[in-house]
């Protein structure tokens, strides 16, 4: 019996990908092993989004040769495989940089994997790598999704069109492709029937979703969330990352229509300068920005929202960041994700004069953070007394603790019997500090 290990770096489109990974090789005779060291195969998956992302991924790599080192004294054999947006972006420093690996392949072509794996079979110590933007979808080659449990994954679209000027991603995962209708309808009823009651529906641009129905018409993301809301069991749908500019007024709508549509949107601005925004090419302004969370908070007043910022993109002056700080201050994010600007090869930005000073970064991504806990934590002390359905979906450190999240996305740590496991409690929440809550079940 042969074991895999998977290690999965970044977004989570990755943890996706990486599910449906493990299928091929459960299909191909492969059982998951408990640890790296127990894998005859060892898969990374890898992520470029940041040099931090991508350089882990190399030291990483360096470990694990070790490891196969170790393993071989043993004599036991080791393939290594390395997949996702690193293979994409760097294939020659790949190939370069960890020459031991058995084979590489892109975001868009793991489907590939059984054919890679019989060739590399008979070819080791040259890497076998593959970066072809495959004329096929992955998507019509793969075993059946399984359930990740409670709440589960879908991929609806991948790729990307906006080439904002410092991301990588239009480059690692493509031009914008949407699946069909009907492959995302049965997809989310296996999952459900899989016992999934929550399902997040994933995408780079999730809401530029323009997939075919049966008659071939295309259809937005409202439709396909209106096909989704009427399968049986399915009481809980996200969607991630959305795209301001790009938010309909029959989006919105759903928002106001759909109880099962969860009162939580990501929804990332960037910047809360006009000038930054133009040179990161978002379609959108400040006020366009604040003017779709109105729209959206009129539809569903209990909206809440989260968004990812960058500071010190290139040119971004004390002016400039006093915006963002604004438009956080008037948004008031119950969730929100920060980082310093980090150039990526290959992309606009990279080269614009006026690369901001490491120095500055830092400083401006602690003042951010401060103010983005502060509403944090102001949005979870609110909770505090309130009785909220939680899906748990995750066993905690401690003994009889279950892990869930909130209709806000908010962690909840509750002493819960394993019964309750992916299912979805009333708990009345009774602390908060920034990151979680806690709570027992109603009633208890
Ligand atoms: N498709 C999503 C996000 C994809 S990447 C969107 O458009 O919002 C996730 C986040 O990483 C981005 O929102 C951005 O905030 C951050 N990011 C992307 N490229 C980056 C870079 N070069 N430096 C720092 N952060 C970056
Ligand atoms: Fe990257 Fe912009 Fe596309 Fe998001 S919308 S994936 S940030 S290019
Ligand atoms: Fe990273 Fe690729 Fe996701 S670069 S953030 S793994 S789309």
């Amino acid at each position: 019996m042969k074991h895999y290990y998977i290690k999965t770096f970044g977004c989570q489109m990755n943890v996706y990908d990486s599910h449906r990974i493990a299928a091929i090789l459960e299909s191909l005779g492969y059982t998951a092993a408990s640890t790296l060291a127990d894998a005859d195969l060892v898969i990374f998956n890898t992520c470029h989004i940041r040099e931090k992302a991508a350089e882990k991924v190399f030291s990483d790599l360096g470990r694990l040769n070790l490891v196969r080192e170790e393993r071989q004294a043993a004599g036991k054999d080791t393939v290594i495989g390395v997949v996702g947006c690193v293979v994409q972006a760097e294939d020659e420093e790949i190939a370069r940089r960890a020459p031991f690996i058995d084979f590489a392949t892109g975001p868009l072509t793991y489907h590939r994997l059984p054919e890679i794996l019989q060739k590399v079979s008979r070819r080791r110590g040259i890497p076998l790598i593959d970066t072809e933007f495959p004329p096929e979808s992955k998507f019509d080659f793969l075993p059946a999704n399984k359930s990740m449990g409670g709440c589960s994954y879908l991929a609806i679209q991948e790729g990307c069109d906006n080439f904002c000027t410092y991301c990588i991603v239009p480059y690692t995962r493509g031009i914008e492709t949407s699946r069909p209708i009907a492959d995302v309808v049965a997809e989310a009823k296996t999952l459900v029937e899989g016992g999934s009651v929550e399902i997040n529906l994933l995408g780079q641009n999730v809401n530029s979703y323009h997939g075919v129905d049966a008659a071939g018409k295309e259809r937005n993301l409202a439709w396909l969330l209106r096909c989704l809301a009427e399968i049986k069991g399915l009481e809980r749908i996200r969607y991630t990352t959305s795209y301001p500019a790009d938010i309909d007024d029959e989006l919105i709508a759903c928002h106001h229509d759909l109880p099962q549509l969860m009162p939580y949107l990501h929804l990332p601005v960037q910047s809360g300068s006009d000038k930054i925004l133009k040179a990161m090419n978002r379609r959108h302004t400040s006020g366009q920005y604040l003017e779709i969370i109105g729209k959206l908070k009129a539809a569903r007043p209990d909206l809440q929202f989260s968004s990812d910022f960058i500071v010190g993109f290139p040119g971004e002056t004390d002016q400039d960041f006093e915006a963002t700080l604004n438009l956080i201050r008037q948004v008031g994010f119950a969730q929100a994700f920060s980082f310093k600007y980090s150039r990526r090869a290959g992309t606009p930005a990279a080269l614009m004069p006026n690369q901001i000073e490491e120095k500055i970064k830092k400083q401006r991504l602690e003042t951010l953070q401060e103010l983005l806990f502060s509403y944090q934590l102001k949005f979870n002390k609110e909770s505090v007394g309130k009785i909220m359905p939680v899906l748990f979906d995750i066993k905690g450190r401690h003994k009889g603790e279950l892990i869930g999240r909130s209709p806000y996305m908010q962690n909840v740590h509750s002493s819960l019997a394993a019964e309750y496991l992916n299912r979805i409690v009333n708990i009345k929440i009774t602390d908060a500090n920034v990151n979680s809550l806690a709570g027992q079940k109603e009633g208890n």
